[in-house]
């Protein structure tokens, strides 16, 4: 027991020991208990409360019921901020005002960090999904502004129309049809249009081939294909064949446009003539296809399905697109009503579409179930007290501002009418706040609102079920679904019917 002879000796040293001894040592043992007490208590202090329970049960519904294993976590921690594992990971979740802007606004936290881990839609090629440096990231988002000016975005107009019209033609003059299918199928057709080459656009089968490539990429997200992307699962497999599928089309298309010397009047063509290398071309197209098409598609699938279920909004959409067709152009012309749209300028949908911009806003804040996702690249920082530990990932759910009563009352009804919160900091983040705004945004409200009302021009519809009766109580979103929002099966089709203006 060589320990205990040790500290009897020690004992004894110490009594035998002068005052002065005696009392400077007592107050140094003093000072490091105080010391140790107090750095125990100020880490407890500091740091999130951690969800109970195993660590790696948090990894399932992190990624398959997003919406209401953050809410639990609120609720069983009884506190604003808590965190969790994902296998070596530190997840911290916030909510409230006050951590909705030290989040949006933090220097440190990265949003491309964030999302690779986090979201993992995408498989990270290296220098063409990941690994990009931030040079090639701001060309990319350079690029992007210039197809969002002016003049490319009022071309766009007449493209976007005509997709539109070949897809509603292809619905028939009746039917019913699932709007997260087909609206979705129409969107992705209009962003092809927008952000690739008209080549791409023009093949219908190959944008087919695309949008259930990209499908694959987003429904083959398991937590496994995130947290372990190294170990070639079935799932990681499919991914990756998926991507490169996308990526051969992409590089065709470009090779084929330069090899045949013409020169389009379309996205590709200003990639090209911009001289950026072929990897920034590819990564352009590939990136901001899944980044804009899904949300988009969503947004306008919401639309439709919540105009389809409140006629009175139904209506002043419709009786706003008929305003704006008499104004701007004649009323007696004969052309089809996707040609009459396409006179109408850029500047007047932007800004003469009160009843459109309203129901957009209230569809993003009731139906878009993002979740933003950041990691903190350093240094350390202090949220309400609570410690963000540098290479931290760090998430806010946008329902704790979207679907907050106090806020929005009464929040999963569908009212454009609502005014715009004004009392709180930061009251509305559908398009991003702080330093991350959506860099679509000019791009996606051209497109909702051109397909928008070309759809309620040409078409009467109603929200149906199954049965073919109208659903009590309507299609409520589901935010456990982090892609589309989509409500339960079987409980929302589209019944419709032609009008009888020619699209
Ligand atoms: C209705 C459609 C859309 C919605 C609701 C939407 C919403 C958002 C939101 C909320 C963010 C910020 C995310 C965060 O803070 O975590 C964001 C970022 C972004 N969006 Fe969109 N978006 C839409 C369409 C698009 C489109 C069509 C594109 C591209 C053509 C696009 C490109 C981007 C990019 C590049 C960013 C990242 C910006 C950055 O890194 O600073 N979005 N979007």
């Amino acid at each position: 027991m060589p320990y205990i002879i040790g500290l009897h000796s020690a004992a004894s040293a110490f009594l035998s020991a002068g005052f002065a001894t005696q009392f400077t040592v007592a107050v140094v043992i003093c000072l490091i208990i105080v010391l140790v007490t107090s750095s125990l208590k100020e880490d407890e202090l500091e740091a999130p409360k951690s969800l109970p329970g195993l660590q790696f049960l948090s990894i399932i519904p992190f990624f398959r019921q997003r919406h209401d294993f953050l809410n639990w976590g609120f609720h069983v921690t009884g506190q604003s901020m808590f965190q969790f594992k994902l296998m070596s990971h530190t997840v911290i979740v916030l909510s409230g005002t006050p951590a909705r802007r030290a989040f949006f606004y933090a220097k440190g936290f990265d949003l491309t960090e964030g999302f690779k881990i986090l979201s993992g839609a995408i498989p990270m090629v290296r220098g063409v999904t990941s690994g990009l440096q931030t040079k090639r990231i701001s060309t990319i988002h350079k690029r992007l502004a210039a197809v969002q000016k002016n003049a490319p975005l009022s071309d766009l107009i007449p493209a976007i129309l005509a997709d539109s019209r070949r897809i509603l033609e292809s619905f028939g003059s009746t039917g019913t049809f699932d709007p997260f299918e087909k609206i979705y199928e129409l969107i992705f057709q209009t962003t092809v249009r927008s952000l690739s080459s008209s080549e791409i656009a023009d093949d219908s089968a190959l944008v087919s081939r695309m949008k259930t490539l990209y499908d694959r990429l987003d429904t083959g997200t398991t937590p496994a294909t995130v947290l372990t992307p190294w170990i070639p699962t079935p799932a990681m497999i499919k991914k990756l064949w998926a991507t490169k599928e996308i990526y051969d089309i992409v590089v065709r298309a470009m090779n084929a446009r330069e090899a045949s010397g013409i020169s389009r009047k379309d996205t590709l063509q200003m990639l090209i003539d911009s001289g950026d290398d072929k990897l920034a071309v590819v990564g352009f197209i590939m990136g901001l296809l899944i980044a804009g098409a899904r949300a988009t598609g969503t947004t306008a699938s919401w639309i439709i399905t919540f105009l389809g279920g409140h006629q009175t909004w139904r209506q002043k959409a419709k009786a706003e697109a008929e305003a704006l067709l008499a104004a701007q152009s004649d009323p007696t012309s004969s052309t089809s009503i996707s040609a009459r749209l396409a006179e109408i300028p850029l500047e007047t949908w932007e800004s003469q579409t009160p009843v459109l911009d309203a129901i957009i806003r209230e569809t993003l804040r009731v139906a878009q179930p993002h979740t933003a996702m950041r990691r903190n690249l350093g240094p350390e920082m202090y949220i309400n007290d609570k410690l963000i530990p540098s290479g931290a990932y760090v998430v806010y759910p946008f329902s704790d501002v979207h679907l907050d009563p106090e806020i929005y009352p009464d929040p999963w009804r569908f009212d454009p009418s609502r005014k715009e919160v004004s009392k709180v900091d930061l009251g509305y983040v559908g398009w991003g706040v702080g330093k991350t705004n959506c860099l679509g945004t000019r791009l996606a409200k051209v497109e909702l609102k051109l397909t928008t009302a070309l759809f309620l021009l040409g078409f009467d519809h109603i929200v149906v079920d199954k049965t073919g009766e109208a659903p009590d109580p309507l299609p409520k979103p589901n935010w456990n679904d982090i892609l589309m929002c989509r409500p339960a099966p079987g409980t929302c089709y589209v019944k419709f019917k032609r009008t009888n203006l020619a699209l």
